[in-house]
């Protein structure tokens, strides 16, 4: 008899719907899984047989032929362990059919039958909803992350057994519907206000944050680069619910929700060691998850100590700085996951770190200097826009109580971002470090004062073309800080005094 069960699984960060097809016919005893399964889906065999048997139910003794259908999508992750046993009860006339193709079903068995959690459940819970069925069979540990998906039937079941108790009617699970309560896993993070003075960085990434602006943060050890790049999260815009839908599918696939449940409502950050892989950089792996790029999507992807990360990770992350998006080839597929992050970087300025220090000796010879500072590429740096210095922490900072904590700051953020979606709202673009040089000539002409000063600038700072477009861009930002369509010298000037790296660097 044939058996059709609903499943899902994961492409990229979507989920698509897959038919468990369960025939069983005469013939020597074999157990066969086709429709381009990988090795956990392989190994499934051996857990459903185990599962059924030790959940008192028959396993037959016959010939089982399991497809997935549509055949020409890879099949990863042991999520299919469930539907798979229950076409083969459904098979052999150990479940009812009727009911039960109302409902999508997934999850991992251990061999005594019990459920596993799985990764991957929000999109799935997407999915099924916008399929039209009436809910999605989950193990237990999963309900809470489907939940968040409003207007399915969310199921958790423990073992087999409860799963076909449901469909006999014997067993009645708490109906997840509706759920109203979204939880936030994340927590606090900190703020700007416990940040002492350090103004001037302060600014800059105020400026990063209302422009979208990637930053390089070069200063002496102590001086707070870590920890106000960490309080980054809480000056960027809210998500909206779009957004926090999205990060938390892509969480979800990645097995990293909390206690697997609600929604992550705080943009990311995401701070990899540099020891990471090139996998675990831009994704990929026997069972494809997503990299730091798209764990930081929507957030903040910040590489500390800059040039202790080789060359080569650092050259990954060029695709994804500039399209948004990576893309990972596989064997017979290709993966695309989102990489809209904020990319924000932090160094010494020389190995020993007190290089341009004004109250410590720099001990560094200019050839260390120079070596330490080429590992990091040029075409890298062309796509930070912000390149500041940052000071050593002065004391009578450090007495200092008043200071601007972060919910100001992502006020004015976010009205400098309403700024510039109003100003791009015909184009498919958000903020001003989506600027080609081409859109410069539109959305950031100047005056004729504004236009002598940059004249000036370029001559004395012997700028590139690069630096000059970088100054406008930012220049534009400043000016969408403070709601101004008009670029004016001010707001140049001070997008003037973000001096690139090579030019800190010029004494050597
Ligand atoms: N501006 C500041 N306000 C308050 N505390 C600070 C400030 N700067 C540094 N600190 C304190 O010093 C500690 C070290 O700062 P942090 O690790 O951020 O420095 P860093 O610039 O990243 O140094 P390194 O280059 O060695 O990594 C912080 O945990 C914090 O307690
Ligand atoms: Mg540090």
């Amino acid at each position: 008899m044939l058996a059709q069960i609903k499943s899902c699984t994961i492409y990229g960060i979507e989920s698509l719907l897959v038919d468990v097809e369960v025939d069983i016919s005469r013939g020597l005893p074999a157990f066969d899984i086709v429709g381009l399964p990988n090795t956990a889906v392989r190994e499934s065999r051996e857990r459903v047989k185990a599962a059924i048997k030790n959940q008192e139910f028959e396993f037959p003794i016959k010939r089982i032929t399991v497809n997935l259908a549509p055949a020409d999508i890879k099949k990863e992750g042991p999520h299919f362990d469930l539907p798979i046993a229950l076409g083969i009860l459904v098979a052999t006339e150990q479940l009812p059919i009727e009911h039960l193709n109302e409902y999508a079903v997934v999850g991992e068995l251990s061999l005594d039958g019990c459920t596993r959690p799985v990764n991957g459940i929000l999109p799935m819970a997407i999915k099924v909803k916008e399929t039209g069925l009436k809910g999605i069979i989950v193990p237990r540990e999963n309900v809470k992350e489907a939940s968040v998906i409003r207007g399915i039937d969310v199921i958790g079941v423990n073992s087999v057994e409860e799963a076909v108790s449901f469909f006999k009617g014997g067993f009645t699970p708490h109906i997840f519907t509706d759920q109203q309560e979204h939880s936030n896993s994340d927590g606090n993070s900190g703020d700007f206000s416990e940040v002492k003075g350090q103004e001037n960085l302060k600014r800059c990434l105020e400026i990063a944050a209302a422009g979208h602006h990637n930053v390089l943060m070069i200063g002496p050890p102590g001086s707070g680069k870590t920890m106000i790049a960490r309080r980054i999260p809480s000056i960027l815009p809210s998500m909206t619910f779009e957004e926090t839908l999205e990060i938390t599918k892509i969480y979800s696939i990645a097995g990293l929700l909390s206690d697997h449940s609600g929604l992550i409502k705080r943009r990311p950050f995401r701070a990899p060691h540099h020891s990471i892989s090139p996998a675990g950089l831009v994704g990929g792996g026997r069972i494809p998850k997503p990299g730091e790029v798209t764990l930081a999507h929507y957030g903040v992807l910040f590489l500390d100590e800059l040039p202790e990360f080789p060359r080569e990770i650092l050259e990954l992350l060029r695709q994804p700085m500039e399209d948004e998006k990576i893309t990972i080839s596989r064997f017979n597929a290709t993966i695309t996951y989102p990489s809209k992050f904020m990319f924000v970087a932090s160094m010494n300025p020389c190995p020993c770190g007190y290089y341009g220090d004004p109250f410590n000796e720099c001990t560094c010879m200019p050839y260390q200097i120079k070596r330490y500072i080429s590992k990091i590429s040029g075409p890298l740096l062309d796509r930070i826009d912000l390149q500041i210095e940052v000071a050593p922490i002065k004391f009578s900072d450090l007495e200092k109580t008043e200071t601007t904590d972060s919910a100001t700051i992502k006020n004015r953020v976010e009205t400098a971002r309403a700024f510039q979606l109003e100003r791009y709202k015909n184009r498919k673009m958000y903020y001003n470090s989506q600027l080609t040089p081409n859109l410069l000539n539109t959305y950031c002409k100047l005056g004729k004062n504004e236009k002598q000063l940059m004249k000036e600038a370029f001559f004395r700072l012997k700028m590139s073309a690069r630096a000059y477009n970088k100054v406008l861009k930012i220049a534009r930002t400043i000016a969408d800080l403070e709601q101004s369509q008009d670029i004016k010298e001010y707001h140049i000037a001070e997008a003037l005094r973000f001096r690139n790296i090579d030019k800190i660097y010029s004494r050597l």
